[in-house]
């Protein structure tokens, strides 16, 4: 997958995908991600790219220009038509869904919106709006590299383990399980307290142990985020598990 970001802080984007996971498929030719300076297709001395509101109003606004003589540059560069994606709190909210739709896309470009917003006839040239969520954060840049980061994950060879990606929390539309690991018993300093392991994960009995995972999965899920069971893929042995929770027999350590 080939993703270009377009931005005004790219060493700020840049940094930050040389870490972890997406940075060794960067680093393996995995994916291929390339930051673009919003500046360098300005076209005056002073590379703005920002001006006021028509009608007035606080604060500046993301010219169509530039953007679009990069989305042309970008469009140039590899074959196939990306998809062109503008991170904006009006956009679609970013689910594992739509991670999962994204990650079948072979190019996107990501344009990192900033200020008060971008000039509206960009959207003239972009796809999609994506939303990380209904706050409000100052730029793109970290709605762009939230989006590479769960998108990245999609694509084989990313993540080392694809039995991982296969259970991760939301894959099926559950919360996780509780994981542990040594020691088997912690003092807890404040209190004094043993915190121990349960005991079904070190029984080494793993048909146990895979039914615990379920169970507890589903209870977490029953307790926190119940809407999310109306859309969980369930197994017929997670529907028994879940029926037994509702009925308050079976209880779980949420
Ligand atoms: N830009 C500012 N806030 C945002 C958000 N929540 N999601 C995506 N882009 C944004």
């Amino acid at each position: 997958m080939r993703v270009d970001v377009v931005t005004i802080f790219p060493a700020m984007v840049q940094q930050a995908l040389s870490a972890g996971i997406v940075g060794r498929a960067i680093e393996r030719k995995t994916l291929n991600v390339v930051v673009h300076d919003l500046r360098d297709f300005t076209t005056d001395k002073h590379r703005v790219v920002d001006d006021v509101p028509y009608g007035g109003g606080p604060g500046r606004v993301l010219t169509p220009e530039p953007l679009f003589r990069a989305l042309d540059a970008i469009e140039a560069l590899d074959e196939g038509r990306p998809m062109v994606l503008l991170t904006s709190p009006q956009g679609t909210r970013l689910t594992q869904p739509v991670v999962e739709r994204l990650g079948r896309q072979p190019r996107l470009v990501l344009l990192c919106g900033r200020y008060e917003g971008v000039d509206e006839r960009v959207l003239s040239r972009v796809d999609e709006e994506v939303s990380i969520g209904d706050y409000v954060l100052s730029g793109g840049e970290l709605p762009a590299l939230v989006i590479i980061d769960a998108v990245a994950r999609m694509v084989p060879g990313v993540v080392g383990d694809e039995q991982s990606v296969a259970e991760d929390s939301f894959g099926r539309g559950l919360l996780d399980f509780p994981h542990y690991t040594r020691p088997a018993e912690v003092t807890s300093q404040a209190t004094g307290h043993v915190l121990k392991v349960p005991d079904v994960l070190v029984s080494g009995n793993h048909a146990e142990i895979r039914r615990w995972r379920k169970r507890e999965a589903l209870a977490r899920t029953l307790a926190r985020r119940p809407e999310l069971l109306d859309h969980a893929e369930l197994d017929a042995e997670e529907q028994t598990l879940l029926r037994a929770l509702l009925a308050g027999r079976t209880g779980g350590t949420t």
